[in-house]
């Protein structure tokens, strides 16, 4: 059975653009909850640690230093079948190829500043929601 909960960020370049408010009131438009929130900034070792499994990818050095180049929000969702519909509701990882509508092609600005992440598992979900976030930062 697909899992109730996924995880978020608000990369910086949609931090800055002060599209922030907007984002959420979309997730929220869209039927999740959100079950923990903060805004905080990444160092690059944290970036680095939070997407290790695209370390041997090229564009590796480039995304640590973009996601620690400024203020993110990092959020928990919940919804049913949330890891799923929220990977439609923020749409392909380029703009370019994102559909209508979605977060993606309305706020981000390249395949890199790509306005908002997206657990793509139930498993990545509770290991990135748990990177950032203690069981007293969230509703249980
Ligand atoms: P990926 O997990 O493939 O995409 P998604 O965020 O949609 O799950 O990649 C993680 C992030 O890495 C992506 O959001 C932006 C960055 N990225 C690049 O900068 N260049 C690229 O060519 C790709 C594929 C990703």
């Amino acid at each position: 059975m697909a899992g109730n909960r996924t995880f978020t960020m608000i990369k910086p370049d949609a931090f800055a653009a002060g599209n922030s408010g907007a984002i959420l009131k979309m997730i929220e438009e869209a039927g999740f909850k959100i079950v923990a929130l903060k805004a905080t900034q990444l160092t690059s070792e944290l970036a680095g640690k939070f997407y290790a499994v695209h370390k041997e990818r090229p564009f590796y050095a480039d995304l640590c230093k973009y996601m620690s180049s400024g203020p993110i929000i990092a959020a928990v969702l919940e919804k049913d079948n949330a890891v799923e519909d929220f990977r439609k509701l923020i749409g392909a990882t380029d703009p370019s190829k994102a559909e209508e509508g979605t977060i993606r092609k309305i706020f981000a600005k390249s395949i890199e500043a790509n306005a908002v992440h997206g657990s793509d598992s139930d498993e990545n979900a509770e290991i990135e929601g748990n990177f950032y976030f203690s069981q007293f930062e969230r509703v249980l």
